[in-house]
């Protein structure tokens, strides 16, 4: 690990990810995993009182009845917040992170990073001008295999790209569920989650997935972009065709409405050399099938790795690893890169964390997915 061993823990402030919340427990520790950041400031709710309750439950020093009021107050204090984390609903991410950026912060934040492209490019224009960092939260990207897979393609292992498949299916909306029917999930509030739910949910993980391991974005797509589930309004299901510039090829399938699905993620890739494949239940292997040889099984922390899969584990061979550790890897990234800019010192190469260009890429997708759906299916070609 390139930060240095003597310098502070990086001040961390969190926005939104109280208690009971899906992911703000997995942000919270994998921050503090590798003893590099302290949480010392929380506005943990969109009310005031629970912001503050739920910032003693949890220990942090700092606790504020608002995002924006602690984005305010921390820019006024000498110990102030080196990092912003924002977890919240996605309606809030483009003000809070925009305060974050404009008051000089870096930020971590959750995707889709905001409702509209124009939203997106901005954070990453202004991040830009103000010379600060910004790390948008595709978890998947943090797994050691993913990079593996990510170096491996990188280094020609490969050949020259001809397919990609991206599979993202879950199950928890196979039928209505009762939040749904009572309106009470912000999920179902498009005014809240966005234009299109499976898109912003995990469509922009899939398409982030594809992108981060290929290291290339199609430069077209079709998408059918739909809800699959009677008496349903927001979209549970989208089927994607991408082309690249080269005439590779791709499908993206993406579902929450797969009767028994779990957490299906997977990606494929075969190049004219070779091909690979990563499930996101067994994450610690990935399949390498090298073109006219026999079937290989990498395994985390074996032999046969680049160093970019091997910066990323922390536990020896055989012992499981996954989406806690892969939050914890961003944060690393996050910090080695602060640190390398504060001390003038290189990056390493294999440093990968999702900026905000990813996230704001991320946006343009659903933009254009939605575009395609609207012209009746029409290709259309990525911005
Ligand atoms: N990267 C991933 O793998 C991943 C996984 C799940 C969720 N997410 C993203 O994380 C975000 C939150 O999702 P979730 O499932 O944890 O939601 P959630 O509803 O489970 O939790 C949201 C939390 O934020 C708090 N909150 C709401 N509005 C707030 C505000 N204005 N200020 C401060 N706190 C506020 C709520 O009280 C709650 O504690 C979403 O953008 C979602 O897309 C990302």
């Amino acid at each position: 690990m390139s930060v240095n061993a003597n310098q502070r823990r990086l001040r961390l402030g969190v926005i939104g990810g109280g208690p009971g919340s899906f992911i703000g427990s997995i942000h919270r520790g994998g921050a503090v995993m590798d003893g590099l950041y302290e949480v010392v400031a929380g506005a943990f709710s969109s009310n005031a009182e629970r912001a503050i309750e739920a910032a003693e439950a949890l220990h942090v020093p700092r606790g504020y009845p608002s995002g924006h009021a602690l984005i305010t107050a921390e820019a006024e204090r000498n110990d102030r917040c080196d990092v912003i984390a924002i977890m919240t609903p996605n309606d809030s991410h483009f003000a809070l992170a925009q305060q974050a950026l404009r008051s000089g912060f870096h930020v971590f934040c959750e995707k889709p990073l905001t409702h509209t492209s124009a939203e997106a490019d901005e954070l990453a224009q202004l991040a830009k001008a103000q010379n600060r960092l910004f790390c948008v939260a595709y978890a998947y990207s943090g797994f050691p295999m993913v990079r593996q897979a990510r170096a491996m393609v990188a280094n020609g292992d490969l050949g020259e790209l001809r397919q990609v498949q991206v599979e993202y299916t879950q199950g928890h909306l196979a039928t209505l569920t009762p939040q749904e029917r009572t309106g009470d999930n912000w999920h179902f509030q498009p005014e809240v989650s966005g234009p299109s739910l499976i898109l912003g949910d995990i469509g922009t993980h899939a398409w982030h997935l594809a992108s981060f391991v290929t290291g290339v974005e199609p430069s077209h797509l079709t998408a059918d972009v739909t809800t699959v589930v009677p008496g349903r309004s927001a979209h549970d299901t989208a089927t994607l065709l991408t082309r690249y510039a080269n005439n590779a090829r791709g499908t993206i399938w993406v579902t929450q409405a797969a009767t028994g699905a779990e957490h299906g993620l997977s990606i494929k890739v075969f190049g004219s050399k070779g091909g690979l494949e990563w499930y996101q239940q067994q994450p610690n292997e990935l399949i390498y099938r090298p073109l006219e040889q026999p079937r290989q099984t990498l395994v985390k922390g074996g032999p046969g790795l680049y160093r970019a899969a091997n910066r990323m584990t922390r536990v020896v061979i055989g012992h499981p690893e996954g989406y806690q550790e892969a939050f914890a890897s961003l944060y690393r990234d996050l910090a080695e890169a602060i640190t390398a800019k504060d001390s003038g010192q290189p990056l390493s190469p294999d440093n990968a964390f999702p900026t905000a260009e990813d996230g704001a890429r991320g946006i343009h997708f659903i933009e254009t997915c939605l575009r395609s759906v609207a012209n009746g299916g029409q290709w259309e070609p990525l911005p």
